[in-house]
């Protein structure tokens, strides 16, 4: 079991000052704003991917300058957007322990409270040197929200396989994690195949990311991880577990996982669920598809030098898998 601190050793001190960066940005003189911004500040993740920037530059030989300290504020602000975007999407009413932007006032007001945020970190990404990190993370951004949109598309259809799936998933995740460790690298001044496979890892382990978080969404504890469990199957988003279960099945008993995913009005979908489905084998399945691309994301790191920067990105890898929250 590797935990989170083991992964950020080397750059435990950027992600303090990250802390402190972070509580500067999004300053406002209206009090209504205000009260979001220290509603949704007041909290933390587990800052992952400024985790992939600082981490990713030590890891081609440079120290984290300030320029990083700036990317790193930039992705984490650009994935909190997406989070309380995603929030309305997912009808989801706890984040990070503490009530929804969309519980508390509705759909409105995240809405606008993530356009501002995402304003605010492409207004930040213009002060860096060049533009590649606005380049980039434009079309992240893009993607990002293609993922969301197709996953909307795609609820309840039964027939989405595991590749539909691994495109909505490489969309609307693993493009912000393939992007932070690629910036991190590419203003560290790493070599283009430092940068690339850099780029390759993030990718990777932002697919695991996700497969974990699906199978978390459906057997995890709302307790440890700290959100609403369970929206995937409420919205009808088929994920690998389901995707992988339904294909276990008999004709009869996957017209029955049908009509319990469909049907309306049915409480604690998830428990009903596993009651009613050994989901063991699917389970297993998706873990170890994670297992896989993890397996990938490790390889990539071969092409840079032995250091305690490369040891801990091997270890973030391995947090992804075993991670509870
Ligand atoms: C949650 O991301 C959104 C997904 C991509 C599944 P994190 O689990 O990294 O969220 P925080 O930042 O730690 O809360
Ligand atoms: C959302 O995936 C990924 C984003 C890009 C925001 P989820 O909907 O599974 O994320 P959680 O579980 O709410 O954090
Ligand atoms: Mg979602
Ligand atoms: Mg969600
Ligand atoms: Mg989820």
């Amino acid at each position: 079991m590797v935990e989170l601190a083991e992964c950020f050793g080397p750059v435990e001190a950027e992600l303090n000052a990250l802390e402190q960066a972070l509580g500067r940005e999004l300053r406002t003189d209206s009090p209504a704003l205000q009260s979001l911004v220290r509603h949704i500040s007041a909290y933390a993740g587990k800052r992952l991917r400024p985790a992939l920037v600082f981490l990713s530059a030590r890891a081609c030989g440079s120290a984290p300058t300030a320029e990083h300290m700036k990317l790193a504020a930039i992705v984490e602000l650009i994935h909190t957007a997406t989070l309380v975007h995603d929030d309305i999407l997912d009808d989801a009413s706890v984040r990070r322990r503490v009530p929804t932007v969309n519980a508390l006032h509705g759909n409105q007001v995240p809405v606008l409270l993530g356009d501002f945020i995402y304003a605010h970190a492409f207004a930040m990404s213009v002060e860096l040197s060049t533009p590649e990190a606005s380049r980039v993370l434009a079309r992240v951004t893009k993607i990002c929200c293609r993922g969301e949109i197709e996953q909307v598309f795609e609820r309840f259809d039964f027939d989405m396989d595991e590749e539909a799936y691994l495109r909505v998933i490489e969309a609307k995740t693993a493009e912000l994690y393939a992007a932070s460790a690629e910036l991190g690298a590419h203003y560290a001044g790493g070599t283009p195949e430092q940068v690339e496979a850099l780029s390759r890892f993030g990718r990777l382990i932002g697919v695991a990311f996700q497969v974990i978080d699906d199978c978390l969404d459906l057997i995890g504890d709302e307790a440890v991880v700290g959100k609403s469990l369970g929206t995937d199957l409420e919205g009808g988003k088929l994920t690998l577990p389901l995707i992988r279960l339904s294909s276990l099945l008999d004709g009869a008993e996957r017209a029955e996982l049908q009509k319990l995913i469909t049907d309306d009005g049915v409480e604690d979908r998830r428990a009903r669920l596993a009651e009613r489905f050994e989901l063991g084998a699917a389970l297993d399945y998706s873990f170890q598809r994670a297992d896989d691309f993890i397996r990938d994301a490790t390889r990539e790191l071969d092409v840079l030098e032995p250091s305690p920067a490369r040891d801990a990105l091997k270890n973030v890898a391995e947090f992804v898998l075993c991670r509870k929250k």
